[in-house]
């Protein structure tokens, strides 16, 4: 087809694939071209509105590094990474929830028996205690705890290089009847990086960069489906406009006093490996 006119140009693209040896690629593709036909139709953007999209795209890919993802902040201030987990973790009843992992995952955490104290010294702390069970409520003793979560300067020990290393980290192991407790920090609420595009972005949208406080969860066990969680504090000024959309009501969590520290019930439900 050589006469290619607003009405029949995502056609004439979309046939251009049919030589495309790889079905799923294929498909995406298809996909992203009637979509985004779709958006260029509705928005009917100016070459200078084009433009400064391209150059979203552009400063986002430039300011990315091995350390630092612009693409996947964008992607989870757009709601994106959460579908995609919602998406890919679709859970039975009962189980434990699962949100986003966050850029801020290390892994190697120490090793680390129930009753630890992640913040040896440091205060006031809190008490995060429960149980990590199968979706039929057996106790599994073999579980592993690998959390992560902000310093009460809302930092991560992987930003922060005052920080001792694996700082209010670890991977804790659960007791022979599937309790696990152990001393930490209350984590604070955080802003995301704001220094780049994407926090430009926020500000154009008259959205503020902040996440509410929360202790970051990979729990496994021999058998099971691993779940990636999050348990965010209640009462958080930020619980309902999360700049990354990763809250849900089963993971948000009281921190009772408790004496002169603070004490956090949370039990863990796994769900078994088909
Ligand atoms: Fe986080």
């Amino acid at each position: 087809m050589r006469n290619l006119t607003e009405e029949n140009l995502t056609d004439a693209v979309l046939g251009r694939l049919s030589d495309c040896g790889n079905p799923r690629i294929r498909q995406v593709t298809a996909s992203l071209i009637r979509h985004l036909h779709a958006f260029i139709r509705d928005v009917e953007p100016t070459p200078q509105e084009w433009f400064a999209g391209i150059q979203f795209l552009t400063d986002t890919g430039k300011i990315c590094d091995d350390k630092r993802q612009e693409y996947i902040l964008f992607s989870d201030t757009i709601g994106v990474s959460m579908l995609v987990d919602a998406i890919n973790n679709r859970k039975p009843i009962g189980a434990t929830e699962s949100s986003v992992l966050g850029p801020f995952y290390v892994e190697g955490a120490p090793e680390r028996s129930s009753g630890a104290d992640l913040a040896p010294g440091e205060g006031p702390g809190v008490l995060v205690s429960g149980m990590v069970t199968s979706t039929d409520g057996t106790p599994l003793p073999d579980a592993v705890l690998d959390i992560w979560q902000t310093a009460p300067n809302g930092l991560y020990h992987v930003q922060d290089s005052a920080a001792p290393e694996h700082h209010l980290c670890g991977k804790l192991h659960a007791g022979p009847d599937g309790r696990y407790s152990f001393r930490t920090l209350k984590p604070v609420s955080y802003p995301i990086p704001t220094d780049g595009p994407v926090g430009k972005f926020l500000e154009e949208l008259g959205r503020h960069p902040y996440r509410p406080a929360h202790i970051h969860f990979i729990v496994s066990a021999p058998g099971f489906k691993p779940v990636i969680t999050q348990l965010f504090t209640e009462g958080d000024e930020f619980i309902e406009t999360d700049a990354v959309f990763g809250v849900k009501n089963s993971l948000v969590v009281n921190y009772l006093p408790d004496g002169e520290e603070w004490k956090m019930d949370f039990d863990f439900v796994l769900e078994p490996q088909h």
